[in-house]
C-alpha cells in the first residue's frame, strides 16, 4: 500500500461517516440530527436528546415518557461498585474513579456481545442512567456523607442534583443543569468520541469503550479544560489583573484554557448557550464577580488571537454555570461525561451498525534494520 502524508493529530480525517452530528466551523454552526443546538438548548430535555442522537428523530410523548420510566429504573449501582467508590482514596480525581467505575459496572453488568442490538440497548439505558448515580455516590462518600438513594421519578439533571447534594432541586437550577447537558451531549468525531469508536471498533464491550472515552475526556486539552478555566479565572482573581496575567500567557505562549478549537475558527455556539444561562443564573442567584474577570479575558484573548481562529470554547462558560449551581471544580469534567455518554452510546451504535476495525499506519523515523548485539559486547 502507498506511503500515505502523516497528519498530525489526523486533523481534518474523516474517520467515518456519521450521521449523528454536524458542525460548520467557520459559520459556527452545531446540529444535532439536523436540529440546531441553539434551538435544542432552548427547547429540548437532556433526556429527549438522548433518545434523538441514538434514534435520529425525536421521541413522541408516548415514547419519551416510557424512555424516562427506563432511565429512571436503572439507576441503583451494584453494591460491589457502591463498595469500591466507598473505599476510593478521598484525594483520587473523580474522573479517575469515573473511568475505574464504568469498567466495575460492566464486570457486573451481564455481557454486552457486538452486534446484539437488546443488550446494547440494555447498556445505553445502564450508562446513561449509572453514570450520573456513580458521580454523586463519589462526591458524598469522599465527603463522608452517606450516599443518596436516586428517586427514579425525576429528570436525569434532577436526580443527579438530588443524589449529589440530598436536596431536591430548585426549577432553575434543575433546567440550568438538563440545558447543560443537551449542549455538551455530542459533537462529532472528538477525541473521546473517537477513542471510543476504536475500542468498540475491537468489538470490545460498550462498557470498556466508554472507559476509553472517559480516559480521553479527561485531558485538559479535552474535557478537562472545564476545570482548568475556573482555575485560571480565579487565580486572575480581578478584571484589573486580567491583561498582565494574558500578556504573560502569549509571551510564554501557553494555551489559554477555554479558547480554540480544532474545528471552530470561530466562539463555540454552545459558549454562547453557556454564557447566556449564566446570566440567567445571576439574574436568579445573583452574579459573581469572576464572570467580569472571563468577559475582559474573552476581550483580551480575542483581540490578540481572534484572527488566528482562537474564541472561546464549550469548556469557558460552563464552569462558571457549575460553580454558581454549587458543583465542586474537580466534578466538572465529570458532568460533561454524563452529558457525552448520549454522544458517545450514539456512536458506538452507528460503528455497530458497519464496524471496520480503526488500525492507522505510522510514518516509520526509526533506525534501519540492524544485527543484535550481545550484551558483553555493549558500550
Ligand atoms: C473540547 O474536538 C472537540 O469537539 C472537543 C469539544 C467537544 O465538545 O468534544 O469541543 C470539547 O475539548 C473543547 C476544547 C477544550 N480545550 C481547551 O480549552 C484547551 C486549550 N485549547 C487548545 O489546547 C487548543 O485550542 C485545542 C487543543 C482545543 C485545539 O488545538 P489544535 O487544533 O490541536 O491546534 P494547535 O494546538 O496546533 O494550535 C494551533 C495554533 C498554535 O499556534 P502556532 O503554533 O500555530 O503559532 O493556535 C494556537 C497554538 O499555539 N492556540 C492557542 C490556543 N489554542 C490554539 N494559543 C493560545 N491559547 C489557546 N487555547
Amino acid at each position: 500500500m502507498a506511503q500515505k502524508e502523516l497528519v498530525p493529530g489526523l486533523a481534518g480525517v474523516p474517520a467515518a461517516e456519521s450521521a449523528i452530528s454536524y458542525i460548520d466551523g467557520a459559520a459556527g454552526i452545531l446540529q444535532y440530527r439536523g436540529y440546531r443546538i441553539e434551538e435544542l438548548a432552548v427547547e429540548s430535555t437532556f433526556e429527549e436528546t438522548a433518545w434523538l442522537l441514538m434514534e435520529g428523530e425525536l421521541p413522541t410523548a408516548a415514547q419519551l415518557e416510557s424512555f424516562r420510566k427506563e432511565l429512571g429504573q436503572h439507576r441503583e449501582l451494584p453494591s460491589p461498585l457502591v463498595s469500591m467508590l466507598h473505599d476510593m482514596p478521598k484525594d483520587a480525581h473523580p474522573m479517575a474513579v469515573l473511568q475505574a467505575a464504568v469498567a466495575a459496572l460492566g464486570a457486573c453488568e451481564p455481557r454486552v456481545p457486538f452486534g446484539d442490538e437488546a443488550a446494547f440497548r440494555g447498556a445505553w439505558l445502564r450508562l446513561l442512567s449509572a453514570v450520573p448515580s456513580i458521580v454523586a455516590t463519589h462526591e458524598r462518600f469522599r465527603r463522608g456523607q452517606d450516599p443518596i438513594s436516586p428517586d427514579p421519578t425525576l429528570s436525569t439533571a434532577g436526580n443527579f442534583l438530588l443524589q449529589l447534594t440530598g436536596d431536591r432541586p430548585s426549577k432553575i437550577a434543575e433546567r440550568i443543569l438538563d440545558c447543560a447537558l443537551v449542549l455538551h451531549a455530542d459533537h462529532t468525531m472528538n477525541a473521546s468520541t473517537f477513542a471510543a469508536r476504536v475500542v468498540y471498533g475491537t468489538q470490545a464491550d460498550p462498557y470498556a469503550s466508554i472507559c476509553g472515552g472517559v480516559g480521553a475526556l479527561s485531558g485538559p486539552l479535552h474535557g478537562g479544560a472545564n476545570e482548568r478555566v475556573l482555575a485560571s479565572l480565579q487565580s486572575i482573581g480581578s478584571v484589573e489583573a486580567v491583561d498582565a496575567w494574558a500578556q504573560d500567557q502569549f509571551a510564554n505562549k501557553g494555551k489559554i484554557m477555554g479558547f480554540g478549537h480544532r474545528v471552530y475558527s470561530v466562539k463555540d455556539p454552545r459558549s454562547h448557550a453557556l454564557q447566556s444561562l449564566a446570566v440567567k443564573l445571576f439574574d436568579e442567584l445573583g452574579s459573581t464577580p469572576i464572570y467580569d474577570v472571563a468577559l475582559k479575558l474573552e476581550q483580551v484573548v480575542v483581540d490578540r488571537l481572534g484572527d488566528k481562529g482562537i474564541h472561546p470554547n464549550v469548556d469557558f462558560f460552563s464552569g462558571i454555570v457549575y460553580s454558581k449551581l454549587g458543583i465542586p471544580t474537580d466534578q466538572f469534567t465529570p458532568i460533561f461525561a454524563i452529558a457525552r455518554t448520549a454522544g458517545w452510546m450514539a456512536h458506538l451504535h452507528e460503528q455497530m451498525q458497519d464496524n471496520k476495525l480503526y488500525r492507522p499506519g505510522q510514518v516509520y523515523v526509526g533506525v534501519a534494520e540492524r544485527p543484535y548485539v550481545p550484551i558483553g559486547e555493549r558500550g
